[in-house]
């Protein structure tokens, strides 16, 4: 692996601190970081480098599944670790960052190779690429990457205008958005699944599948992210991004060669093989939900137009549940269900596959078969299928066929995704094709929104949605699977 330093703008933020920082530090005690390497960290404030060294310790402490427990493999770690103050429009900043990051790889032997982190709010991302470059920052013998996190752009436009600005300073190849679904060991796992096992080969088809649920259901409400969130709402925050992604992985066609070109080239096609939605059949594939008072876990909380800094009056979406269909040979005629809220009943984000053809009609019925994939926070794959209730010969039962993983012993998604980034490996991050063409679907839904064209289904925090998101498949003979 080559060394590097990495360049951590948002070093003081929260997603440093409860990621990025554990993630980098449980890489290296696992030796997957470069022999050499720096990390150096910005932030608006003026602070020593030992003081911020210690605010390290203190999220590795808090937040590593590793644990922090050996203080001298702790020390050698922060030791890589600098601090610089920046103001993000201050090209004079960029400067003495360089004259840091400059000093830090001579004294190293670190021969150039640089990987920026933007962990920042979206606003930054275009002046912080090109400050980057006014800067000089760039210019260097070895490689660049840039590591970027989510949003990219609100909409169809904006995303474009972004990566026209971005790649002005960084090639396609440069370029690594992060989507954290596609880190998580279960979604790597999909096509691996899929490949490595015959019998399922042999059904991954229309001929066998009769539809595929993929849900993300959070039991939070908005926190206290209501002004990002009320403007962006879960269509955005979860369904552009996370959720079309679970949707490429689990329904591209399985690649000669698992490597990054081949994998987007089998998304890059899902995407385009999805059939658009016109605008007269937004309201009979999309629900748009929004939570009311309930309980969670036995405790009353608030509904979302009550939760703090959200607007009284505000429409936004907490849940979506859509219906879509890809248009390819291998599933065409399969609905894909995809469904995402917050406040609802369970914290859990799993892909459920129903199998054709249970027992109908016939002496016994019986459920149909189904393949499980369980990503977060359970890690597991079950299967059921049908056995004889030995009390009464009429009757099939389900049963089970359970793995399930144990969390803590898996590297974390952000684990995955920047040893992948260090490494050069592009394949589980999201190419711009992939980001454009989602927000080429999602656009449509947008527009029907901002009209307020699909009225709001209310239901109860702690539920598991509103009706009209189970009318969704029952209209197809179809329910949820899973439910609580
Ligand atoms: C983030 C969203 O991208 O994903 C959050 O902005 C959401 O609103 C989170 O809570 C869910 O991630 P996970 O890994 O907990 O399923």
């Amino acid at each position: 692996m080559d060394n590097m330093t990495f360049v951590l703008f948002g070093g003081t933020g929260d997603l440093a601190r409860r990621k990025i920082y554990p993630a980098l530090f449980n890489l290296y005690i696992d030796h997957k970081m470069p022999e050499s390497f720096s990390i150096i960290a910005m932030g608006r404030k003026e602070q020593s480098h030992a003081d911020f060294q210690q605010i390290v310790a203190k999220s590795l402490q808090t937040f590593s599944r590793r644990g922090a427990n050996d203080p001298a493999v702790m020390d050698a770690f922060l030791q890589s670790i600098r601090y610089s103050s920046l103001n993000v429009n201050n090209v004079e900043d960029y400067s003495k960052l360089r004259g840091l990051v400059e000093s830090r790889e001579k004294e190293l032997n670190i021969s150039g190779n640089r990987i920026f982190y933007l962990s920042v709010a979206p606003e930054f991302f275009e002046t912080i690429a090109s400050n980057i470059k006014e800067s000089g920052l760039d210019s260097i013998s070895g490689w660049k990457r840039l590591i970027i996190e989510k949003p990219f752009g609100r909409d169809l436009e904006s995303a474009r205008h972004l990566n026209e600005e971005l790649s002005k300073v960084f090639e396609e190849e440069e370029i690594y958005r992060i989507d954290h679904y596609l880190g998580k060991p279960m979604v790597q796992n999909l096509e691996i699944l899929e490949s490595s096992n015959p019998i399922l080969k042999a059904l991954w088809s229309n001929h066998h599948i009769a539809n595929v649920q993929i849900t993300a259901s959070e039991i939070v409400g908005v926190e206290e992210r209501a002004g990002y969130y009320d403007n962006s709402g879960a269509i955005r925050d979860m369904v552009q991004n996370h959720m079309l992604q679970l949707l490429m992985m689990i329904s591209m066609r399985l690649p000669r060669k698992s490597d990054a070109s081949e994998v987007r080239m089998k998304k890059k096609n899902v995407m385009k093989s999805l059939r658009p939605l016109q605008m007269e059949d937004i309201a009979k594939n999309v629900i748009r939900g929004q939570y009311t008072a309930g309980r969670i876990q036995g405790k009353p909380v608030a509904g979302y137009t009550d939760e703090p800094n959200v607007p009284k009056s505000s429409n936004n979406d907490t849940l979506i549940a859509l219906r879509l269909w890809i248009d390819n040979y291998f599933w065409s005629e399969v609905p894909f269900y995809i469904r995402t809220g917050k406040r609802m009943a369970e914290k859990s984000t799993r892909i459920v596959i129903e199998f054709k053809e249970p027992l109908k009609g016939q002496t016994t019925t019986s459920d149909p078969n189904l393949l499980v994939i369980e990503i977060n926070p359970n890690e597991g794959i079950f299967i059921q299928l049908n056995k004889k209730d030995p009390m009464n010969t009429e009757k099939l039962e389900p049963m089970r066929i359970n793995f399930f993983s144990n969390g803590k012993e898996q590297p974390e998604a952000y684990e995955n995704l920047i040893f992948d980034a260090v490494r050069g490996d592009s394949t589980f991050f999201a190419h711009w094709d992939e980001v454009e063409l989602s927000w080429e679907y999602v656009q449509p839904i947008l527009d029907a929104f901002e009209q307020d064209l699909i009225p709001l289904s209310y239901y109860p925090a702690g539920s598991n949605g509103p009706e009209a998101s189970d009318q969704l498949l029952e209209a197809d003979g179809f329910k949820w699977w899973l439910d609580k």
